[in-house]
């Protein structure tokens, strides 16, 4: 099996799974609990059906949307995920370059293992920041000035994650950051002995962002939802929220809304987009998934605020019933990240590259034009 016969998002799930030990492996597949809401995530998408329209005289049809303040060429971007230099030893720098030749966002997490300034070297690309608010509220400031002197686009404030999911796949496999050699660990690394060698032999592992300020982001002994639990101020606010959103002057979005109350009120506060996401289900397991909640989101706060729905996007017809449903876009993270195991920047290329095919396929199947045209009469629900 290699990149060029990976078509959709299992083979590339597999080719990952082939080529990473098996704490990496199940630390980005898996959710939180059950695992109910994992599945519900992309399972969701199947209760209404696209309704083609005909003979619409399509031609080649404009992909682009306008989100977070940049002109993307297709509305799907890379969702922030944490530490990919365990992914692959390229890491963040894969996922940037693979966004900038599709002309999409790149999305950097605060805990990303090449820095902000590291990217920002690299890639002209559209580029967004993802903030946790850390408990030293002098870190948070860092961040936001960093990004602004480094020309990041636009910023977004998890806010789903103020303590550490239970990921119990984790905790089965010994996932710790950076991997600890246990009996169990050893052995499923000594079974990948290439990503090993790579592993070791690239860049030390260290969460770039923050290194500076917390010992521990440079070598974190423990796993990473302890650093979660020790570093993230549970008692953060709306009021954080604001004070970041004003801070940052630019584009901004709340990721992590799910209820209507809650979408109007970051509308209030300033936001310029709601995420909506329930951190691909790994969270709060039960919780609605994001297409469920969308019609609702759309009606209350569509066309005042930009709306991303983060979650389940596995396939071009995804996007596309999003977007009918009043997405301004949409973004992914296992969908790439499994690229990312898979082959490097080149594996981040091939999954976007295949997403960019569906989506423009679909959109003439669909007699849509231009995804600004998609709306409610596109989709039907069963
Ligand atoms: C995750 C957190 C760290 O792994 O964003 O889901």
């Amino acid at each position: 099996m290699n990149l060029k016969n990976c078509y959709n998002f299992d083979d590339f799930r597999k080719l990952a799974k082939k080529n990473l030990p098996a704490p990496i492996f199940h630390y980005i597949d898996g959710g939180s609990d059950d695992e109910v809401t994992l599945k519900r995530n992309t399972e969701s998408f199947s209760k209404c059906d696209l309704v083609p329209s005909i003979l619409a005289s399509v031609g080649e049809p404009d992909m682009s949307t306008e989100v977070l303040g940049k002109k993307i060429k297709m509305p799907l971007f890379l969702s922030p995920t944490a530490m990919q230099r365990l992914y692959h030893h390229d890491g963040d720098k894969a996922s940037a370059r693979a966004a900038e030749k599709f002309g999409t966002f790149y999305s950097m997490s605060t805990m990303g293992t090449s820095s902000i300034e590291e990217i920002s070297n690299i890639s002209g690309g559209p580029k967004l920041f993802q903030l946790y608010i850390h408990k030293d509220q002098s870190l948070t400031d860092n961040l936001i000035d960093r990004c602004k002197r480094s020309g990041f686009n636009a910023m977004c404030l998890t806010v789903d994650t103020v303590v550490a999911g239970n990921r119990e796949r984790d905790h089965k496999w010994g996932f710790t950051t950076p991997p600890k050699l246990t009996l169990k660990s050893l052995l499923s690394f000594s079974l990948h002995p290439k990503w090993s060698m790579n592993y070791l032999t690239h860049k030390k592992f260290e969460l770039a962002n923050v290194s500076h300020f917390t010992k521990k982001g440079s070598s974190i002994a423990k796993g990473v939802m302890e650093y979660i639990n020790e570093q993230y101020d549970p008692a953060m606010g709306w009021k954080d929220a604001e004070y970041c959103i004003k801070k940052w002057g630019g584009p901004f979005a709340i990721k992590g809304v799910m209820s209507v109350d809650d979408a109007k009120r970051a509308v209030e506060i300033g936001a310029s987009a709601i995420m909506l996401s329930n951190h691909g289900g790994r969270q709060l397991d039960g919780s609605r998934a994001p297409f469920d909640q969308l019609p609702a989101i759309a009606d209350a706060v569509g066309g005042k605020a930009e709306i991303i729905l983060d979650g389940g996007i596995r396939r071009g017809t995804h996007v596309l019933k999003a977007l009918s449903l009043g997405a301004t876009a949409c973004s992914f993270g296992k969908g790439y990240l499994f690229g990312l195991g898979a082959g490097g920047q080149k594996g981040v290329e091939a999954v976007l590259q295949r997403m960019q095919e569906e989506i423009r396929r679909d959109m003439i199947l669909l007699g849509c034009k231009s995804v600004k045209d998609l709306n409610k009469s596109n989709v039907a629900f069963r």
